[in-house]
């Protein structure tokens, strides 16, 4: 046994420091160092070591670039996600707070593929519970086996064992490795744990799926440093008052960062959403003031989402913003940019927006939207339920063109919209003819609030 040594390490971002540090230096988070036992080098024998081979440099050009082979996950809102499907021998990272539905996701994703050979690794659940939770699903398949295990030399030796295709690890923060003496969930324990695994996907070209846990401000716990690990980085999301949940992607190493999944959280599991439009619109039959819908894109698909704004006179002194689903300070220089721009009196109104379904957007042309929606509510007029918007504002108040504007035009027509409101700039390239929908350009926020009222 190796004399035991201790580090101070951050358990946000994985900084190691010789002494407890009140601020980390790295990532500039206070009180986040922990004292972790660590063993020194040279006492790394075990775990898992296969991937230490000798391998040479290579000219570029001799490099084999053949395409990535993917394997199929059978959900197509995950396969979107990934980028395809999932890549041999890549290693994924599902991150979500607690009772978000990873567990069931990843589950449910197990008992769908049949014909591979799966080992779910679960610290976290029994085997009866779950059991119960496949139950709960529905599903069934005897390819796919559970372990309820948390010392990752005894998973490798199952793995060797029983040859899956495909690991899931439920979760990260439960796994440990004999290599360090500090608890399980450390830092030094996700790092070794991870890097183990790591090696492990990249030697025998087995996919293996993480799940892990975020803290209450978002981040994955302690793993920034599990970010850089890892290919991909997904992020399940959702607000857990709703039933719908978001599948993001972070980081992918082979696909887009802008795609998303949308699944709902049902008795039996999670169904895939595969019109997102339909559920983001709420049903009403009456108008209602302060509603507006914007026709904006998610990574490559279009979908028509409900913003909502309520403006009242601020009943205190200082007047109230906040914001659901949209960033606040996006919100306060659109309601400057109304302000000085078209002359609407909003600074002593309180605002309040919502993005309907719980959903967060980033898309810049829900701008146009939120506007509408504001004014609308200011004035008390409804906007009608047969519009729908795509622009962003600039700061002097002139409405910019959206990328793609074309699928977002058809999405508002398949979905019965007569009118859609776009940038002027969008104008060219779009074939007015071809679509039955009323294009109405506009080129600053005066002219919309002119259109509208
Ligand atoms: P879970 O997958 O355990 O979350 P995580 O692994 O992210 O912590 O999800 C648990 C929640 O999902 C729990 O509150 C119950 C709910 N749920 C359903 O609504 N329907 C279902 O079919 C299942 C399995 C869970
Ligand atoms: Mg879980």
């Amino acid at each position: 046994m190796a004399k035991t040594k201790s580090s101070f390490f951050c358990q946000n971002c994985g900084n190691q420091s010789t002494r407890w540090l009140g601020k980390c230096p790295a990532c500039n988070e206070w009180n986040t160092y922990v004292e972790e036992v660590i063993v020194s080098k040279d006492d790394k024998k075990k775990g898992y070591k296969k991937g230490d081979k000798a391998v040479s440099p290579k000219p570029i050009h001799q490099v084999d670039h053949e395409k990535e082979e993917r394997i199929t996950t059978r959900s197509v809102e995950l396969d979107r996600v990934l980028g395809g499907g999932l890549v041999t021998g890549s290693i994924v990272l599902i991150g979500g707070e607690p009772g978000i539905g990873k567990s069931t996701l990843l589950l449910q994703v197990a008992l769908n593929m049949q014909g591979i050979r799966i080992l779910y690794v679960s610290g976290e659940e029994s085997h009866r519970q779950l059991k119960m939770r496949a139950d709960r699903i529905g599903l069934n398949n005897p390819d796919c086996y559970i372990l309820n295990e948390t010392f990752t030399g005894e998973v490798f030796r199952h793995i060797g064992e029983l040859s899956p295709e495909l690991i899931i690890i439920d979760s990260i923060q439960t796994l440990y490795t004999d290599i360090i003496d500090s608890s399980a969930g450390s830092i030094s324990q996700i790092r070794e744990t991870a890097a183990e695994l790591q090696r492990f996907a990249k030697t025998t070209n087995i996919p293996v799926i993480l799940i892990g846990h975020i803290t209450k401000d978002g981040t994955l716990a302690g793993p920034k440093l599990l970010e850089h690990m890892v290919d991909t980085v997904l992020q399940f999301e959702g607000d857990r008052h709703y039933g719908f949940r978001i599948l993001r992607s972070v980081k992918n190493r082979f696909g887009s960062t802008s795609e998303l999944g949308i699944f709902e959280m049902q008795s039996t599991g999670l169904r895939e959403v595969t019109n997102p439009s339909e559920i983001l619109l709420s049903q009403r039959d009456e108008e209602t003031s302060g509603i507006a819908i914007a026709a904006m894109l998610e990574g490559q698909r279009p979908m028509l989402i409900e913003t909502q704004a309520l403006v009242g006179p601020a009943a205190y002194g200082t007047p109230q913003r906040s914001s659901t689903g949209f960033d606040l300070r996006r919100m306060n220089m659109l309601l400057a940019v109304l302000e000085k721009r078209s002359g609407f009196r909003l600074s002593a109104k309180d605002v309040f927006l919502n993005i309907a379904g719980g959903i967060r957007v980033d898309d810049p042309a829900i701008d146009l939207a939120v506007v509408a929606a504001v004014l609308s509510s200011a004035d008390d007029q409804p906007v009608g339920n047969n519009i729908c918007f795509a622009g962003e504002v600039g700061l002097s108040g002139e409405i910019r063109a959206v990328s793609r504007v074309e699928n977002r035009i058809s999405e508002a027509e398949k979905l019965g919209f007569e009118k859609i409101m776009i940038s002027k700039y969008n104008l060219k390239g779009i074939d007015k003819k071809k679509q039955k929908i009323e294009i109405i350009p506009v080129a600053s926020i005066r002219d919309v609030v002119k259109l509208l009222y």
